[in-house]
């Protein structure tokens, strides 16, 4: 039998291997090993301790979660109160600011910041005394909060131990803790699909896991925690700018965020500020703004607190995501495959940063869902580009005189019998209604389809209104003679959509599927068809077996698909188009261009539409190296989420970095 001390040794050997593998995943996003090599590691110290229980501590890594549920959590004093934030809602708000802080030194240069994005979590202290993770307390009111130390050893981005030996004998680190989005998304899903209740939000979420009393539910969600400044800390200096405080926290093994910088005055605050409201999307956690603090600490010092705030740091907020409108009209309108859709005419609200006053419905099903009446008080959410949505009806704050939603019985534009097929209503009148007439064919001519410019919603409408066009094909026999007639037309307007007519007619076999507007075959499912099919005649002649081959195409698309290919109707109006002119060069057997012949990229951070495997083979599959770290002679990093020292080295070297967005961008239009 091994020595006692030899296991002893080999147990501290595989607690260093798992601290540091847990560093380089969660602190520095640049994991060194597989998920599989990891649980290797951790099973075979499980199995060591299992054998040998007195050689078990309190920071190893298989004591994150204790199997004792607590009764209550206790109150914990902070030794330093937590405060919080005063907000600006404007660049002029941060000028004011900055003026303020200039006005108090006494001093016309202009202040560095730290700039930070502002994480919508929970905010957290951490006290580690030499070392040793000893409690975590929640804010509370600032001055006394919670102990959650249970709670926040299960989070694994939380180090039980510090790395290293410089630092403090007692240090408290301060954060936020928050569910990312993906492991969020997660588990509303796996929750929905067992018809248990779901969470409002990443934020709720993490707040009620972290206040669980049986620590083994809130390792069960997978939060994770960005490290933002330091309360107590006894018996070392810390450096003297805040940046480099939060460069040591990373070097001790805790979380903090890549996407600090410092930057110079409220001009360079500003700039930070739209290079994250940009960004804001393309990460795994929610922000709901960014902070500026001053760097230098002894001028923190001497520019001190308000009762609440500090005065040399800011939180200047995006605009808010949700606002609270009435909803005055619902109207329903035809799709071009006959489906009526409900749409929401609210009182225009301003929602992240956009006026609203249409909100598209979905359904009936939806309606229901949302026990929405005309009168009704309505939140309405928009993020980013997503196109806006309503949330959810103040019931509470109901109107005695509010109306119910109900289908029509006719079709808005043809007064045709409306029937529901499951979720969806539809006008039975199939082509023969205008309104789905017009729809077919501003699809057709839309960016994405056709593209021709210059063919909007309202010359449609024109144009089927005075009965000009019936089809998409029809566009194509179009005079000037005809169009000058239009109201608002002019003779040279006319020359640009004959023109633009006549441009469109070189297209993709993609884009020409596309543009027919089938059912559930949108952009990506037409291109996958035209990569598989390459010509017409195949398309048209396949079987739902020949298609459900293709690997994005299940049993209900491929119906759809060969249901509109047998249409008498269909199949004349693609014989109409190509016999008009439209045409596409079949392509030779996919070849990809080796674009990226030469280069040597480099990944790190965590992807979150793609696997880093998927990311490497595709970019391989252009002619690219992939490298595992960076030097002087790579070309790009491509940065994921929480990437660490990679981008770090990147950045210093001018090596240029690439966001993930910006990488499928780059493999789309290279089709790889
Ligand atoms: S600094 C004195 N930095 O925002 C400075 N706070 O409204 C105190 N927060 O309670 C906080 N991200 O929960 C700071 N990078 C960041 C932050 C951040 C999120 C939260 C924190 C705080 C609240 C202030």
């Amino acid at each position: 039998m091994a020595r006692q001390a030899d296991i002893a040794a080999e147990i501290e050997r595989l607690r260093g291997g798992i601290n540091h593998h847990n560093y380089s995943y969660h602190s520095l996003g640049a994991p060194e090993i597989s998920d599989a090599e990891f649980d290797a590691l951790f099973r075979a110290l499980k199995a060591l301790e299992a054998e040998h229980p007195e050689l078990v501590s309190e920071d190893s890594p298989t004591q994150r979660v204790g199997s004792t549920p607590l009764t209550s959590h206790s109150q914990v004093t902070h030794e330093l109160p937590m405060l919080s934030l005063d907000n600006a809602f404007d660049e002029q708000d941060v000028v004011d600011f900055e003026k303020r802080i200039t006005t108090r030194l006494k001093t016309s240069e202009s202040i560095e910041f730290a700039c930070e994005p502002k994480i919508d979590g929970v905010a957290v202290s951490l006290m580690y005394e030499d070392g040793k993770l000893v409690r975590g307390a929640t804010r509370g009111d600032g001055t006394t909060g919670e102990d959650i130390t249970q709670n926040v050893r299960t989070i694994e981005s939380i180090p039980l131990r510090l790395r290293g030996d410089d630092y403090p004998s007692r240090l408290e680190v301060r954060g936020e803790v928050y569910f990312p989005r993906s492991a969020f998304n997660r588990m509303n899903a796996l929750a929905e699909s067992k018809g248990e209740r779901t969470f409002a939000n990443p934020r709720n979420a993490a707040a009620g896991s972290l206040r669980q009393l049986d620590a083994r539910q809130t390792a069960e969600r997978k939060l994770s925690m960005f490290c933002y400044s330091v309360g107590l800390v006894e018996g070392s200096q810390l450096p003297g700018r805040h940046s480099e405080i939060i460069s040591r926290l990373k070097t001790w093994g805790l979380r903090t965020n890549p996407l600090i910088e410092v930057r110079t005055g409220a001009e360079g605050c500003s700039s930070f500020f739209e290079g994250i409201l940009n960004h804001r999307e393309s990460l795994d956690y929610d922000i709901d703004g960014v902070v500026f603090k001053v760097d230098r600490m002894d001028l923190q010092a001497e520019l001190g607190v308000l009762t609440r705030t500090p005065r040399w740091a800011i939180a200047h907020k995006f605009p808010p995501e949700e606002g609270i409108s009435t909803l005055r009209e619902v109207e329903f309108q035809v799709g071009r495959t006959g489906a009526i859709t409900p749409v929401a005419r609210v009182e225009p609200v301003k929602v992240g940063g956009v006026t609203i006053s249409n909100v598209t419905l979905h359904n009936m099903d939806e309606v229901e869902r949302l026990n929405l009446m005309v009168g009704d008080s309505v939140v309405i959410h928009r993020a980013g580009d997503v196109i806006p949505k309503v949330v959810s009806v103040l019931v509470n704050k109901r109107p005695e005189n509010a109306r119910k939603i109900v289908l029509p019985t006719a079709c808005p534009a043809c007064r045709s019998d409306i029937v529901r097929e499951e979720v969806i209503a539809k006008c039975i009148n199939g082509r023969r209604c205008r309104g789905q007439r017009k729809e077919a064919i501003r699809h057709f001519a839309s960016r994405l389809a056709m593209d021709i410019e210059g063919l909007g919603e309202k010359l449609v409408e024109q144009l089927v209104e005075a009965s000009l066009i019936e089809t998409p094909a029809d566009l194509f026999g179009l005079t000037k003679e005809q169009l000058v007639e239009l109201e608002r037309m002019g003779a040279r307007s006319a020359d640009n959509l004959l023109a633009a007519l006549e441009n469109s007619k070189e297209t993709t076999f993609a884009r020409f599927i596309y543009s027919l507007g089938i059912e559930e075959v949108g952009e990506s499912t037409a291109k996958s068809l035209a990569d598989h099919f390459r010509e017409l005649e195949p398309l048209r002649n396949s079987t739902i077996d020949d298609l459900q081959s293709i690997s994005d195409i299940g049993p209900i698309v491929a119906e759809k698909i060969v249901r509109y290919l047998q249409d008498e109707d269909n199949d004349q109006l693609i014989e109409a188009l190509v016999a008009g002119g439209i045409h596409w060069e079949v392509e030779a057997e996919r070849e990809l261009d080796q674009v990226l012949e030469g280069q040597t990229w480099v990944l790190t951070g965590t992807l979150s539409s793609l696997t880093r495997n998927e990311a490497k083979a595709r970019l391989q599959s252009l002619g690219a190296k992939i490298a595992g770290s960076v030097s002087a002679k790579t070309t790009c990093v491509v940065a994921g989420d929480a990437a660490g020292s990679k981008l770090t080295k990147a950045q210093s070297l001018g090596v240029s970095v690439m966001t993930e967005d910006e990488l499928l961008q780059l493999l789309v239009k290279h089709n790889a």
